[in-house]
């Protein structure tokens, strides 16, 4: 039968007490570095050693590495030096109890630090294939005995063991994370490619197209639209004209009234404009392909290219028309000068129901001073040297 003394109970609720205290603060970091931090506190804290850290392994160039509490830099050692190189390779835990005594010791760890190591330990890290990932270093026992136990060592392995499954953890999120993040950027990347190429061709003052990306975030949102929604909208409406680029220089920039044939070829820059984006598989360009297809639809049904006819014309569309006639008026083209403010809010009151969904045109009215000033700052900002 085992007795366990009382001291010894004494010690192991100490060691629960600290893994759960602990265990909340690592759960909630998501940072690497922070967690090496923290879990070489808590390894500390457990053996009562005077130094602990956990090095990771780093493939690609051979070495081993940490982060120490309020150390700018990252610590990093050849793969095989020391006590912590010799349990990496064998895999094996290590207990010494003088350093100076065993040929394992890399002493110029020391000797930079002017740092006295005495006692050791050091435990690998296993990933869950079973391979080493790293290594949890402790230096020199506090108290009185002033070497480590074989009870420590344990506390150490157990403690290990519990770091790499985080460090794991921790590495699939950020995984995950990463790529989400670059797939986001890619996209938004390519949009504002495709978004200048429309506006480089059709030589129109200003960013129209930010300024309608903007406008339409603007009123989804104040139509009801979730905030997740609106920002795809956002990201779509700047290739709602990306369909002109088909379109002739001598119609698309024509310094007056289109005749009725040249206005057939404009036309067609909605449907080009859908079906050039519904060649990629992103869900992003699809979405911006039936913005394209749809912005010139009306409300009554006699706008193009389809003749759709109220809600069977798609929400972004509906948005997209009215910011993209908001601007058109609000700036000059190349065929007229720019309107008045007030003469623009009366056309829309007067297209409301016919051009333009009643309910979209009320959100722009209600919110006229806003939007519009939205419209003049994302002009200012245009005007500025951009890099
Ligand atoms: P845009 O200049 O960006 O105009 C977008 C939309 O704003 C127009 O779509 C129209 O709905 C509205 N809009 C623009 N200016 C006026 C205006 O003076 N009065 C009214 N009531 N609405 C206006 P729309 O008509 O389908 O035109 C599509 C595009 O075709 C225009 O984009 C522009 O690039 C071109 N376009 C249309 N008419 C002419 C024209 O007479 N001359 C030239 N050179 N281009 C034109
Ligand atoms: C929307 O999601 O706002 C409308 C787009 C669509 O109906 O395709
Ligand atoms: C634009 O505003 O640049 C063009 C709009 C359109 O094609 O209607
Ligand atoms: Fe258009
Ligand atoms: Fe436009």
């Amino acid at each position: 039968m085992v007795t366990i003394s009382e001291s010894e109970v004494l010690e192991n609720k100490r060691v629960l007490d600290l893994l759960f205290s602990y265990m909340p603060k690592i759960a909630a970091e998501r940072k690497m570095e922070n967690l090496l931090v923290l879990m070489a506190d808590m390894g500390r804290s457990i053996v009562m050693a005077d130094r602990c850290s956990l090095w990771l392994i780093d493939e690609d160039r051979g070495e081993l590495w940490t982060k120490v509490a309020h150390g700018v830099n990252e610590l990093r050692i050849p793969i095989a030096a020391g006590f912590v190189g010799w349990s990496v390779k064998n895999g094996l835990p290590v207990l010494v109890d003088d350093a100076y005594l065993d040929p394992r010791f890399d002493r110029r760890s020391d000797g930079k630090t002017h740092y006295r190591t005495t006692s050791v330990m050091a435990v690998p890290l296993f990933d869950s294939q079973g391979k080493v990932m790293g290594v949890f270093q402790a230096i020199n026992k506090q108290g009185e005995q002033k070497v480590f136990s074989r009870q420590d060592l344990e506390r150490l392995t157990l403690t290990a063991v519990y770091s790499a499954k985080t460090v794991e953890s921790a590495r699939l999120t950020s995984e995950v994370e990463e790529s989400k993040e670059e797939l986001e950027a890619t996209q938004e990347e390519l949009i504002h490619v495709l978004g200048d190429i429309s506006e480089s061709r059709s030589h129109e003052t200003g960013d129209h197209i930010q300024r309608v990306a903007e406008i339409s975030y603007k009123l989804a949102r104040y139509y009801g639209v979730s905030e997740e929604e609106a920002v795809r909208i956002r990201l779509a409406t700047p290739m709602h004209d990306l369909g002109k680029v088909a379109i002739p220089d001598a119609i698309l920039n024509k310094p007056g009234r289109l005749t009725e044939g040249e206005f057939e070829v404009m036309k067609s820059h909605a449907l080009k404009g859908e079906e050039l984006l519904l060649k990629s598989k992103r869900d992003l360009l699809r979405f911006a392909a039936v913005v394209a297809g749809s912005h010139h639809e009306r409300w009554d049904g006699c706008g193009y290219p389809r003749g759709l006819e109220g809600d069977e014309i798609p929400l972004a569309g509906r948005i997209c028309a009215v910011a993209d006639v908001l601007d058109a008026l609000a700036s000059p083209r190349c065929y007229k000068a720019a309107w008045p403010e007030e003469k623009i809010r009366e056309e829309f009151i007067k297209q409301r129901g016919t051009q333009f969904q009643p309910e979209l045109v009320d959100a722009l009215v209600e919110h006229w001073d806003d939007i519009f000033a939205c419209l003049r700052q994302v002009r200012a900002e245009a005007n500025t040297p951009r890099f």
